[in-house]
Parts: structure tokens; sequence; C-alpha cells
């Protein structure tokens, strides 16, 4: 996540590096470095950096997201649960921005967003804290009207949209499902520009169903990691990022 930008026509990519250190972890070692990806995806254009420093430390470890926020010059956004451990981390890291996700053990991926509506008496209490360190927090959230407006009212300036349901829509290649999805996108992410919020959207987004979302004008973030670390395997990571950000520009324009 990268600053808050008024300049709604310009639209942002953050890369997600949690996959280069899966690699990395199913052989143990050091090798792919999430941080050598890092610098990397900078140099090919990449607007900021997103990680997910899980509680089960599947991928990214603490030491990875020490060396992301101190070696890479792009802003730094930690995704986390709300928990008083990811609390402390992240207070002590004091990154660019913080992305607070659910996080369920059993879970591939995260699945489905925040329950904002259902956790709202928690949460604000928390965002308070990673927002008096400076720090940008976002709720990654469905997008669902009642949780866009309970975003609003936690104080927190920014959501992301979880896009899941649209690239499931997307990967079953049924038109209906794709528009309903796009639409309840579109629905959230003009709700929550309204209220003023500043608006991201991400998860499952691939060259093949990334232009309907980049082209709504509310959104000013994609976060994108899965797709972009596979499709290195066959064009180069610094490729898979330039050819992201071509297609996000030609959406936009
Ligand atoms: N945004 C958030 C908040 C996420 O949790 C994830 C998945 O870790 C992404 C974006 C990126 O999703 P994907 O890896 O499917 O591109």
């Amino acid at each position: 996540m990268v600053e808050c930008n008024s300049d709604k026509s310009a639209l942002r990519l953050g890369v997600n590096v949690d996959h280069v250190a899966t690699i990395r972890n199913a052989r143990g070692g050091v090798h792919p470095d999430p941080v050598r990806a890092a610098h990397l995806v900078a140099a090919a254009g990449a607007d900021g950096i997103t990680a997910h420093l899980r509680g089960d430390r599947r991928h990214i470890v603490d030491d990875d997201m020490r060396r992301l926020k101190t070696e890479i010059d792009l802003p730094l956004n930690f995704e986390m649960a709300a928990t008083a451990e990811m609390l402390k981390i992240c207070l002590e890291a004091v990154p660019h921005a913080c992305c607070l996700v659910p996080e369920n053990r059993e879970e591939r991926t995260t699945e489905g967003g925040l329950d904002v509506a259902g956790q709202h008496y928690f949460l604000a209490p928390f965002i308070r804290k990673l927002m008096d360190a400076g720090i940008r927090v976002s709720l990654f959230i469905d997008p669902e009207p009642p949780q866009v407006e309970a975003a609003q009212s936690t104080g927190a300036p920014v959501i992301e949209i979880h896009t899941g349901a649209y690239y499931e829509a997307t990967a079953a290649t049924d038109p209906a499902r794709i528009n309903a999805e796009l639409e309840k996108i579109k629905t959230a992410a003009e709700l929550a520009d309204g209220f003023g919020l500043e608006v991201h959207a991400g998860h499952g987004l691939t060259f093949k169903n990334v232009q309907p979302v980049a082209a709504l004008p509310q959104i000013v973030e994609l976060n994108i990691g899965h797709f972009l670390v596979g499709e290195a395997v066959f064009m180069g990571l610094g490729e898979a990022v330039k050819e992201m950000k071509r297609l996000m520009r030609d959406a936009r324009a």
C-alpha cells in the first residue's frame, strides 16, 4: 500500500512476494529470497511491496519483514491478522501500511474478507493503535455494503476489496457470474469512495482478469502476488510485473 492518492487516474501495483518465500521454504535454506524478488519488482516498476506475516510463518518470516522494511525503498504493506503478536511486531517495524486480514490455520490462502461488521468493537481500538504509530491501515473486506459501512466506522482510511469470488467466476469462465461479481466490486468501490475511503483491491488477479477491475476509477491500488510469482517461471518476474502494469495502464486509459 502506497501514499494516499487523490489522482485516481493513476493505478498503483503492489507486488506480494509471499510465494517467493513459499518456494524457498519448500526446501528450507535461503533461495529464492523474497527480498531479492522485491528489488527486482521495484526495478520493473512496481509501486509497493506487500508481504503477509502469518501466525504459522508458512511463507514470509520475521526476518523477511525486517529486511523488506530496511532494504527496499518502496513502501511496505504489512499484511497480518489482528492479533496481539502481530500488533507488537508491526508497531516495532513501523511499515508504511498495514492491511488487516482474516487468518485461519487450515486455509490455503486468505479465504474471504475480514468480518469488520461483526468485530467492530475489537477492531476499532486495534486500528487506532496502528494509526497512532503513523501506519496507514487498510481492511481486507468482501465487496459487501455492510462491510464497507463497518470499515468506515472503524476510522481506517483504506479498504482493500477481496476479489477472490471474482477470480473464481473468471476461472469458471461464467459470464453471468463474472458480471455479478464485478458489479459487487463496483458497488463496494463506489460506496467506499463516497465515504472518502481509499479503495484497493486484490486476490486472484491475473493478466486475463485484471482489466475490468483496473478500469474501476475508484480503485487506486491493486495487490497481486500468486499469479506474478507463478508467471515468473515462464517469463521472468520483472517481465511479468511490466506486463501487469501495462495491462493496468491500458485498462485505465
Ligand atoms: N491482498 C491481500 C490482502 C491478500 O491477502 C492477498 C493474498 O495473500 C493478495 C492481495 C494477493 O492475492 P494473490 O496472491 O492471489 O494475487
